[in-house]
């Protein structure tokens, strides 16, 4: 379930600087923890005694996939992909560059793409199509979260952390022109947020 609003207690003294800037928590820690953590047991139990290769798509999702990796208590590997789609604007372009590839070979893998959020769905659509044709033996997506009803292609995604209106959210990864993805909740930003950067 996603809190409406935090108390400010849990936005001060994390990252003074960008406090200004932030509107509302979204989904505070506590609630992000909780999911993945019953998100890795999903998973340990659904690939149990399979070749887990856990990809993360960059930048976003590498604080996901560290937590979520360690929710899962079983053998897997890492490998990232950097792509990308938005640059410094807060709009999907839907144009899709990948910047820098896997360093695995997937045949005969159980790949699960992490993703941080899906927005349009145009990344991920690319991503599964690219990956798809390197023949793994299986090929699902973890993504903490999906913005409701805003998908311009049908996408089956295994596991999914929070639905979320459609607005502009930060934190835990997800950043504004590269701030704030150390924040370790999800927030929306003032406006005046977006003059600045
Ligand atoms: C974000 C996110 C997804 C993509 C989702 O990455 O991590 O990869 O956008 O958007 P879509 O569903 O509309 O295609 P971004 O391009 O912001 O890069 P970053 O992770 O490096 O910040």
């Amino acid at each position: 379930m996603v809190t409406d609003q935090a108390s400010l207690s849990t936005l001060t003294g994390h990252v003074e600087a960008y406090e200004p800037d932030i509107d509302r928590i979204l989904i505070t820690s506590e609630e992000i923890q909780a999911k993945l953590a019953e998100l890795g047991a999903r998973i340990g139990n659904d690939y149990a005694g399979r070749k887990l290769l856990l990809v993360g798509v960059l930048k976003g999702a590498f604080v996901v996939m560290a937590d979520l990796a360690r929710y899962i208590r079983l053998p897997l590997e890492f490998d990232f992909m950097a792509v990308s789609s938005y640059g410094a604007a807060t709009q999907t372009s839907g144009v899709v560059r990948i910047l820098k590839d896997l360093d695995h070979d997937l045949e005969g893998l159980d790949v699960l793409l992490v993703e941080d959020i899906i927005d349009s769905g145009l990344t991920l659509n690319y991503l599964l199509k690219n990956l798809r044709a390197r023949k793994p033996a299986s090929l699902e997506v973890a993504a903490l979260l999906r913005k409701v009803d805003l998908q311009r292609v049908p996408l089956d995604i295994r596991y999914t952390g929070f639905e979320i209106p459609n607005e502009f959210v930060v934190g835990y990864g997800l950043d504004y022109a590269e701030r704030f993805r150390n924040l370790p909740y999800i927030a929306t930003l003032r406006p005046e947020a977006y003059g600045g950067a």
